[in-house]
């Protein structure tokens, strides 16, 4: 998970373009009004991980003091939750913070600090070349805010960028963030142990481990209760999700954790990402179609279509493996269930062919949706250390530009086969374009907007859908 899970929200950004799938999505803090003293700005970089670690850190701050606002007007406290997982993400945060250092040389009081997968590599850089940074604190760190924004406030600047094997914040309820009032983020593991040969993230973000399923369906149960109508199950690798209790008497794996949540209410959707292909099971698979609410979607990251290079990229599986699986979905799922996957073009050696080959695994899967990127070394990486990065810049854009075209074409035929059929859309917002129309989507994640008539926020309805653009599918309820 992230797109770095995902870089970009998969959830709600529709058919990716060029530019979208080449930026990394930043997302702002809203308004908290409970005349807490001290105001807290927070911006998120990169993944859903790092979005649900943002209102982790809101809630923590909460019982210190800190009210959250939308603007860096007005703020005591301006946090930045980064992203590593590309150069070009980690250029947008460096430009963001010296914009930030403008605002602060005219608000002297003004705090600054730097979050999440960017701190433990550049700590030293932060504090020392970029002096207008008070803070830096890493994903594991941020039970320690409260004392390190105390040293801060006695005039020291403060570090904490340890690593736990341990930390999965059961505990903390997240104030939620930008939500809607109908979907939010569940965490429910945290690092990654896969060491794919091109990733940040086992460094930036430390061993995996799984967290209390009884604290996980606890939330569950809670945002029910709040009127929630959709959870989404967080992780980089929640096939591999894996808990037991103190006594060793409960032992809970991916499949029963998703079962448990489903079971949590009928009126509960349920969500989950990042699936590895090594991974995920048949009993998973199972476990999806044995429950309506379980959404029929699966984000199942190929990053290539050639096993040469899946071997260099140590994703430990193979094109047949990978090919196997999506045969075992639709046997177990149908042609009803989405699946989505993310691809690097151009990465260490890959020849023309070995690029054709991503594309003909494109047209055999024929993705619902994907996130495509360029391959960009990141320092400290398996790959930065023993492959050459020698695919020119050219040949990397080139080679995107026609995965992202193959995609294009995919998407509208996934669209062109949605319309003529009534969907079940679970209501999540007003359109962006009229408050006469509602927005949601159907379980294979489609966005659908149709006449607002007397629906609201939170309702199931049953659409027909007429038409559709590159990005939504447009109906009208039956
Ligand atoms: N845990 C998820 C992915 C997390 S990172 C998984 O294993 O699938 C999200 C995506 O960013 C990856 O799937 C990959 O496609 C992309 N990515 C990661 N490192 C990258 C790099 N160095 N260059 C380009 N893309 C990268
Ligand atoms: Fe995903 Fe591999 Fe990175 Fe882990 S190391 S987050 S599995 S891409
Ligand atoms: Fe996510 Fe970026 Fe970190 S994708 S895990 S925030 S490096």
């Amino acid at each position: 998970m992230s797109q770095p899970i995902l870089t970009l929200d998969f959830l709600d950004i529709p058919a990716p373009t060029p530019e979208a799938a080449l930026s990394a999505e930043v997302r702002v803090s809203p308004a908290t009004r409970t005349g807490r003293q001290r105001k807290l700005y927070i911006e998120s970089y990169g993944c859903q991980m790092n979005f649900s670690d943002s209102e982790i850190v809101s809630s923590i701050l909460f019982d210190e003091g800190f009210d959250t606002i939308d603007t860096l007007e007005g703020a005591d406290l301006v946090l930045l939750n980064t992203c590593s997982i590309r150069e070009k993400a980690e250029q947008t945060v460096r430009m963001r913070l010296s914009q930030i250092n403008g605002h602060k040389k005219r608000n002297p009081g003004l705090l600054v600090g730097v979050l999440g997968c960017m701190a433990e590599r550049l700590k030293a850089k932060f504090l020392e070349e970029e002096k207008l940074v008070d803070l830096v604190v890493g994903p594991d760190a941020y039970r320690d805010l409260p004392n390190l924004i105390r040293e801060v406030d006695g005039g020291q600047k403060a570090v904490n960028v340890l690593l736990s094997r341990e930390e999965t914040y059961a505990d903390i309820t997240p104030v939620r963030l930008n939500s809607n009032g109908v979907s939010a983020f569940i965490s429910i593991m945290r690092g990654c142990d896969n060491m794919c040969s091109f990733c940040v993230v086992p460094f930036t973000r430390g061993r995996e481990r799984s967290r209390d399923a009884h604290s996980i369906l606890q939330e569950a149960s809670d945002l029910v209760a709040a009127g929630y109508r959709e959870v989404t199950l967080l992780g980089q690798n929640v096939d591999s999700y894996k808990w037991a209790s103190a006594d060793g008497a409960e032992h809970v794996n991916f499949a029963q954790l998703l079962e448990r949540v489903a079971l949590v209410s009928p009126q509960l959707r349920v969500r989950f990402a990042t699936s590895h292909p090594k991974d995920i099971t048949d009993e998973v698979l199972y476990t999806m179609a044995r429950h309506r609410n379980i959404c029929k979607f699966i984000h199942l990251p190929a990053q290539s279509g050639n096993s040469r290079i899946l071997s260099l990229m140590n994703r430990t599986y193979d094109r047949p493996w990978y090919e196997a699986r999506v045969v075992a979905i639709r046997r177990i799922l149908g042609d009803d269930c989405a699946i989505s996957t993310d691809m690097i073009a151009g990465f260490c050696s890959e020849t023309e062919a070995e690029h054709q080959d991503t594309k003909s695994l494109m047209e055999h899967v024929r993705y619902d949706m994907a996130y495509m990127f360029f391959y960009s070394e990141r320092p400290g990486t398996l790959a930065a250390r023993k492959l050459a990065d020698d695919v020119p810049l050219e040949t990397k854009k080139r080679r995107l530009q026609e995965i992202i075209d193959l995609q294009q074409q995919h998407s509208a035929e996934r669209n062109a086969r949605a319309v003529g059929r009534v969907h079940e859309v679970l209501v999540e917002n007003f359109s962006k374009r009229s408050q006469e129309h509602l927005s949601g989507r159907n379980s294979q994640n489609q966005v659908v907007v149709f006449p607002k008539l007397n629906f609201r926020k939170g309702d199931y309805v049953q659409v027909f859908v007429h038409s559709s653009t590159a990005s939504t599918l447009l109906g009208e309820a039956v």
